[in-house]
């Protein structure tokens, strides 16, 4: 095809689309209510819980108020973001309505704007606490409508099931983010992942979107990560998000270094693609 004089092709993106800007945004004039998301994907290793934090930490520097919930028994977002998990109350304490104040185990982090409630394993037991419970699928939304008007943006970091604390992240949230890693089998098991969000919007939660799928650990050099991506772009269109988070070891060192990004690495390439998702997002609005 020739090209018309004076028109450049515009330059494509790793999605295969013109690669958009994403302006700086605004600072806000005022703070809250949260929009809640919910990080879900129920394959281990995708890329949750990084996401979280350093989605949480690149938000926060663009002065957004971030409440991240570590919501999975592991408690990896808690310890990548340096915060106490034991002898501490966490978000076990607040789904079994003990009496604990949600306030009181809210925990600041090294990132200004960015704060936690830590997870540990007792929350393992969590499901079958509340299995009899009266609107059990509601309890976590409960919980965190009573700290909702002090953040802008709360990430809930789920666990890798579809289980009842998962249902519970999905039934307090308004938009879901589906880390995707670009590896063989990425789309197995998301379409029993929409199935799910469809299934709690239309019996909990009717405002629940998707507000996009996020292609994790991408590497630009290999035909296998390109592949992988087109295919997803193929089977979910415009819901894969712009931006594309690549494979860099700055993100498990900086995690055992119990940082986000960006203080750990705060010009490397990757804190920078978590940045422009966080202007994406903010683009898109699913983020004040
Ligand atoms: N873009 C990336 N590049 C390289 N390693 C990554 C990347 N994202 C995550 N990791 C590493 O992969 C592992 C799994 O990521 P994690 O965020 O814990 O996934 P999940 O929460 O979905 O189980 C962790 O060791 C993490 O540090
Ligand atoms: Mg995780």
């Amino acid at each position: 095809m020739t090209e018309l004089p004076g028109l450049e092709a515009p330059e494509l993106g790793p999605t295969g689309r013109p690669a958009s800007v994403f302006p700086e945004p605004a600072a806000l004039k005022r703070h809250g209510p949260a929009r809640i998301i919910a990080l879900c994907n129920q394959k281990g290793g995708v890329g949750k819980t990084t996401t979280s934090i350093n989605l949480g930490a690149t938000l926060a520097e663009y002065g957004r108020r971030v409440l991240a919930v570590d919501f999975d028994p592991q408690g990896a977002l808690s310890a990548g973001l340096g915060v106490p998990t034991h002898d501490v109350p966490t978000i076990y304490d607040l789904l079994l309505g003990t009496n604990t104040a949600v306030v009181d185990t809210i925990v600041p982090t090294s990132t200004p704007g960015l704060d936690v409630i830590p997870a540990n394993i007792d929350l393992s037991a969590a499901e079958v606490h509340l299995v009899n419970e009266v609107a059990r699928e509601q309890i976590l939304a409960r919980v965190l409508r009573q700290v909702s008007d002090k953040y802008d943006v709360i990430l809930i970091d789920c666990q890798p099931s579809l289980g009842l604390l998962t249902i519970n992240a999905l039934t307090a949230a308004h938009g879901v983010l589906i880390p995707l890693e670009c590896e063989y089998f990425a789309l197995r098991g998301v379409a029993l992942l929409v199935e799910t969000i469809e299934k709690v919007r239309d019996r909990l939660n009717p405002a629940i979107r998707l507000d996009g799928i996020l292609a994790t650990m991408y590497d630009a050099r290999t035909l296998h990560s390109r592949e992988v991506l087109q295919r997803v772009v193929e089977a979910f269109g415009p819901q894969v998000l712009e931006t594309v988070i690549g494979r860099s070891v700055k993100l498990p060192d900086a995690s055992v270094a119990a940082e986000p990004v960006t203080l750990f690495a705060p010009e490397h390439a990757v804190t920078e693609s978590y940045r422009q998702l966080a202007r994406e997002l903010i683009a898109r609005g699913a983020v004040a």
